[in-house]
């Protein structure tokens, strides 16, 4: 490891330094990311939050008395789509650049700086994507530390800085000489065309570092541990005496908040789990005991499957599964509750993307999920929310419940839709599907687990197809069920491939499959990557 304190830096790096926690809050020293809407921007923030340096993504139109009230130590403008010479491009307020706090302008962020402050950006005929050498050519801080003067950097733009702006020097060049990278030292106003935030980006986070520590002069704050404290205070001033319910569901996100909430109000928090009849084998004995015996928490389990099933019978369709599944589950949630008396919140789960896919400048995404339409059930129960997850990301929140002491079965759990196996059985669920599903799908995960990569793959699971098929077992002829198993990689779920599983992994689910689950009597593998498929098959 490279000894930080050694090159200049003047704080210890984060993992050395816990001194601050005590005495500081941990969201005083923040930055501001205005979102130009490039596919990187939640990378740039979780590198900085890496860093344990706390930021925000905003759209970058949000008023200037927003920008002065959030009081940031440094801003970065994102990367974005557009060019600075498209028709109502986007732009900041000149007033951004006289604030007095440092800038980092990411490719578009940088174009967009030199020109509103009187440079000049030149449309490229090449659109330049992909990896580049950088040369560098003054270290004194953006680039502070660096061994070498040749970098490989990732760039995807197609505009450049032809001319900078006044008090501008260039201090990195990519081939032909193009700005690469640009300061006002005086300003404390940078800009860089490549990504840093990006793993293809030879010391990217460095360089992002250099932006925090070097030239915002942020301390190293953000960490599970005083977010952990900082978090339960907050919770108890909005709960007052108030009770709580939670509803967890086995997921990490609902396990987690259920944790940190049950560490603020105590038994003042109720937890409700709902047997919905198409979880995973042994899914509410799991959850029961984790967070029963390790955390003695108050649970309800309610096994409502017969009411599920009852609805779900005859019907074939996705969209109609899925309706079905999520507005019961309101229902039994709801009845359940209303018997608990004093409560006034409800605690949920939501993580920090949902939150910046809802306000982000592209518009509320029309793929808010089914689970956080709670409006009605709020508005009936006269409750109010409690999201104690809602700055955090995904990784965070996996940091987070392990610095709550929660066990790695449950950290590191793939994702589980709502609706759980009935959108695994195609055509009609019925128990008796809904049983030999089961028992194939916990064959499928336990060779993943057994072959040590449950934890590199996004999902593993196995589909219920309605094909029946012709096989021989023994002397006798048969006629049954076929069962499809899926495996993919994937960064968020929105685009992802198939696993290559080694041969004999796939040979023994298959043989396990086929010998041990009764009605089934062929195993196929699905090589189809998303897009064009789903991972899911409804
Ligand atoms: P698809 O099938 O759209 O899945 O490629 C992407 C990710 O979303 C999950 N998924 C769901 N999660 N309710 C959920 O809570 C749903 O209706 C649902 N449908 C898909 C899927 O498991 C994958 O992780």
């Amino acid at each position: 490891m490279i000894d930080l304190s050694k090159q200049g830096f003047r704080l210890e790096p984060p993992e050395a330094n816990i001194s601050y926690q005590d005495t500081m809050d941990i969201h005083s020293h923040r930055i501001l990311i205005l979102d130009f809407g490039s596919q990187y921007t939640q990378l740039i923030a979780r590198r900085i939050r890496e860093a344990r340096v706390y930021c925000e993504i905003h759209p970058f139109n949000i008023p200037i008395d927003k920008i002065k009230g959030f009081n940031p130590k440094g801003i970065v403008l994102s990367g974005g789509p557009s060019s600075v010479y498209d028709r109502g491009a986007p732009v900041v307020p000149r007033e951004v650049f006289s604030l007095g706090v440092p800038i980092l302008g990411i490719c578009y962020g940088m174009q967009i700086t030199a020109r509103l402050l009187g440079g000049r950006v030149a449309r490229s005929k090449k659109r330049e994507y992909g990896g580049a050498n950088l040369y560098i050519d003054d270290r004194s801080d953006l680039f502070y530390g660096l061994r070498k003067d040749t970098l490989r950097v990732w760039m995807s733009h197609s505009d450049r800085v032809e001319r900078i702006p006044p008090g501008f020097s260039v201090i990195a060049r990519s081939e032909n000489s193009v700005v690469a990278s640009m300061r006002d030292g005086e300003r404390r106003i940078y800009g860089v065309q490549f990504h840093p935030e990006v793993v293809h980006t030879e010391k990217g986070k460095r360089i992002l570092k250099n932006f925090l520590f070097r030239i915002c002069r942020c301390r190293p704050v953000w960490t599970m541990r005083s977010f952990i404290d900082t978090t339960v205070r907050e919770i108890r001033e909005r709960v007052g005496d108030a009770g709580v319910v939670c509803g967890i569901s086995g997921g990490v996100d609902s396990a987690v908040t259920a944790v940190l909430v049950h560490r603020a109000v105590g038994n003042r928090l109720t937890c409700i789990f709902v047997d919905n009849g198409v979880l995973r084998e042994g899914e509410t004995k799991k959850v029961e005991r984790t967070l029963k015996k390790n955390f003695h928490m108050r649970i309800r389990c309610v096994d409502a499957s017969a009411r599920f099933f009852r609805k779900l019978k005859g019907v074939t369709d996705p969209e109609k599964k899925r309706k079905i599944i999520g507005r019961e589950f309101i229902r039994v949630f709801e009845e359940e509750a209303s018997r608990i008396k004093g409560v006034g919140f409800l605690a949920q789960g939501t993580l920090y993307p949902d939150v910046i896919e809802s306000v982000s400048f592209k518009g509320p995404s029309a793929t808010i999920k089914s689970h956080h339409n709670v409006g009605g059930l709020l508005k009936r129960m006269r409750l109010r929310l409690v999201e104690p997850l809602r700055e955090l990301f995904k990784d965070e929140v996996r940091a987070l419940g392990r610095e709550l002491g929660m066990p790695e079965e449950i950290i590191e759990r793939h994702p589980f839709p709502g609706p759980g196996l009935a959108i695994r059985i195609i055509g009609e669920v019925t128990e008796k599907r809904c049983k030999i599903l089961r028992m194939a799908d916990q064959i499928v995960l336990d060779e993943i687990k057994k072959a040590g990569l449950y934890k590199e793959l996004w999902q593993a699971f196995a589909v219920l197809l309605p094909v029946r098929t012709v096989g021989v077992m023994g002397d006798e002829r048969t006629y049954e069920n076929t069962v499809a198993v899926r495996a993919v990689e994937s960064v968020d779920g929105m685009t992802a491939d198939w696993v290559r599983l080694p041969y004999s992994v796939l040979e023994r689910i298959s043989s396990r499959i086929i010998n041990e689950v009764e009605g089934v009597n062929r195993v196929v593998y699905d090589i189809s990557s998303k897009p064009p498929s789903t991972i899911e098959w409804e």
